[in-house]
């Protein structure tokens, strides 16, 4: 069996260091192993459209964002195919086939589709596109042949009920598609990585995300305002580390090159925590580490991104040719699907 990756990311806003820590980064190291046949990455457009149907112009411009974090961030077009979901039809047709082998209760099941829901007020009059997005998820995964989907841990769910898909069309239609698993990051920090202002989740709406297109400023702004131990108000007081944003953030990007090089009296960031849980270390001076460790890794990014940003069209050129090749793949699964379904009446005619 071939080694296939596809994931992707809504263009409903610029990607931010959550994206970057929760998956980007690792999309970026499983590019460059050499392990894989063949890596897709899609820019879900179709799937924000549905819960951002009224503004359709702001999922196009995204789609321009999110490519050039993308780029910026390491994904190479020339080794993973970057494309556009909505130009790969096959991707709808395939859809309308998995919907039968889905439930309206399991759809309402879905811990991830159940908090959106909550999260936008839809309870009352929830849009079936919406609802349906799973099926169009697994319709993404499934066109081509992906079995390793490197996501956060808010996408599991999702890979979950992609596997029951698959598994019910093989079993009634015969050996077709390939059962998807998810890989996550292996460090915890990088599972959930909090707000700046301490809440469980990073979101454009609550203006608690460092971007990677943000400026040196923007940056340490933000990282000097950040939320720490609300109960740690004096040096002297012990702190805790735990529900901390500014460890977590440690946590998650520095290492021990990062201590050697800005705050070399301490050997790691275990020595910081324990001297921060027995008091006596300031929260400036965390989080002027932090700022110089996320200076340091957000640098190159901004400014790949910024030169990258000079030539407008030639991202689309690349989303072009990107999306053309994936929708040859997709038409391809597409002949093995119906045909399996015995739904390929005219095929050789
Ligand atoms: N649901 C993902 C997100 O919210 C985007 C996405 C769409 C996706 N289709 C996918 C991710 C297939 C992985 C595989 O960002």
């Amino acid at each position: 069996m071939k080694n296939i990756i596809l994931t992707g990311d809504r263009p409903s806003g610029k990607l931010h260091i959550g994206h970057y820590v929760g998956s980007l980064k690792r999309r970026v190291e499983l590019q460059n192993s050499g392990k894989f046949d063949k890596i897709y990455i899609m820019i879900a457009d179709a799937q924000a459209l549905t819960d951002n149907f009224d503004n359709p112009d702001k999922v196009r411009a995204n789609i321009t964002e999110v490519a050039l974090d993308y780029m910026a961030c390491g994904i190479d077009p020339a080794k993973s195919t970057i494309f556009v979901q909505s130009h790969i039809a096959e991707l709808t047709e395939l859809t309308f086939y998995y919907m039968n082998l889905v439930t309206l209760a399991r759809l309402e099941r879905n811990p991830t589709v159940k908090a959106e829901l909550k999260q936008k007020n839809f309870e009352l009059s929830i849009p079936m596109g919406f609802l349906t997005y799973p099926v169009s998820q697994t319709a993404d995964i499934t066109a081509f042949k992906a079995n390793t989907v490197p996501v956060g841990e808010d996408q599991l769910p999702m890979l979950e009920q992609a596997r029951e898909i698959v598994r019910s069309f093989n079993g009634l239609y015969g050996e077709t598609l390939v059962e998807p698993k998810a890989v996550l990051p292996e460090n915890q920090a990088c599972l959930r990585l909090p707000g700046t202002d301490g809440m469980a989740k990073m979101s454009k709406s609550l203006g608690n995300c460092i971007y990677l297109s943000d400026s040196a400023d923007e940056i340490k702004r933000k990282v000097m305002g950040m939320y720490t131990d609300p109960n740690h108000i004096k040096v002297t007081d012990p702190g805790n580390t735990k529900d901390n944003p500014t460890f977590i953030y440690l946590e998650a990007f520095s290492t021990d090159e990062h201590f050697q090089k800005y705050l070399p009296e301490y050997a790691n960031l275990d020595e910081l925590k324990a001297h921060y849980e027995r008091g006596g270390l300031g929260d400036m001076k965390v989080k002027k580490f932090l700022n110089a460790v996320m200076q340091e890794i957000l640098e190159p990014i901004r400014l790949r991104r910024e030169e990258l940003a000079k030539d407008i069209p030639a991202v689309w050129d690349m989303l072009y040719k990107g999306s053309e090749e994936a929708r040859a793949v997709a038409a391809q699964t597409l002949s093995e699907v119906k045909k399996a379904m015995k739904i390929n009446y005219f095929e050789g005619r």
